[in-house]
């Protein structure tokens, strides 16, 4: 089974549009025939997501972009909030759901994670579910419980067929942000336990097929140890996403 490798780039709430597209640009420079073998996904803020795919159309590159967040109701008195159908317009093909921040600062629940979750593949839009614990749940011995429980939840009323595009993103929220990268053994054990999860929920077939990410602190210097892992199929990239040149040595690392 070969799944084919994902780097993402999260650029969380950094960008203005005028940013974004030199971002975008420099990204674009450096594209080279051979990314074509992994997909390269930028997730900017809502406001930049057309500039950013503007300019990625214009070069006729093969990235992707992918939103941050959605609402899952089809329209309505929801001040604030962005659509499925606001964002398949556009030309997202992705949308991170669940991310740690949205959960905690926000206060995402399992719940809404599903809801989203449903109305992005309902809508044809592929969700990156992130899943992670805390430092205490991992202190506690209770981090496989956790996250296994929380793909349960985002995958929950959803079967084999609708699931088949999702993407599972592991990210330590001890990890994110802090410098501290989980080591490789220790990210594959949990991406290990969320594929087993989802043998369990959707068959082994669909576990197979399934990209698992890891996210939290992935950089050019560790970034081998950790794609090599037989269960990690890529990165969720904060902090090394917002330079071109530390994104494109990421990519770079899942063609070796
Ligand atoms: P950092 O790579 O900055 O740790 O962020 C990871 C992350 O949260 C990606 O979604």
């Amino acid at each position: 089974m070969t799944r084919k490798k994902m780097m993402a780039g999260n650029w969380k709430m950094n960008k203005t549009v005028a940013e974004a597209v030199v971002l975008t640009q420099d990204i674009s420079n450096q594209y080279d025939k051979e990314w074509e073998g992994v997909d390269v996904v930028l997730c900017p803020p809502f406001v930049d997501l057309k500039p950013a795919k503007t300019v990625l159309d214009f070069d006729k590159v093969k990235i992707s972009v992918g939103a941050q967040n959605v609402h899952w109701e089809p329209e309505g008195a929801f001040t604030g909030e962005i659509s499925v159908a606001m964002l398949k317009e556009i030309g997202c093909e992705y949308c991170i759901v669940g991310h740690s921040e949205r959960r905690t600062l926000f206060g995402e629940t399992d719940e809404m994670v599903n809801k989203k979750t449903r109305a992005l593949i309902a809508g044809g839009i592929a969700p990156i579910v992130c899943v992670g614990e805390s430092l205490a749940v991992r202190d506690a011995g209770e981090t496989e419980e956790y996250v296994c429980a929380q793909v349960r939840a985002a995958f929950a009323g959803l079967d084999a067929v609708e699931v088949k595009d999702a993407v599972v993103a592991y990210e330590p929220i001890w990890a994110i942000g802090t410098g501290r990268t989980a080591t490789p053994e220790q990210a594959q054990e949990v991406c290990a336990a969320v594929r087993a999860t989802v043998a369990e929920l959707f068959g082994e077939e669909t576990a197979q097929n399934m990209r698992v990410l890891y996210g939290g602190s992935m950089k050019p210097e560790n970034v081998e140890g950790l794609i090599c892992q037989p269960d990690i199929d890529g990165g969720l990239i904060g902090g090394a996403a917002l330079k071109a040149a530390s994104f494109r040595q990421l990519v770079e690392a899942c063609l070796s």
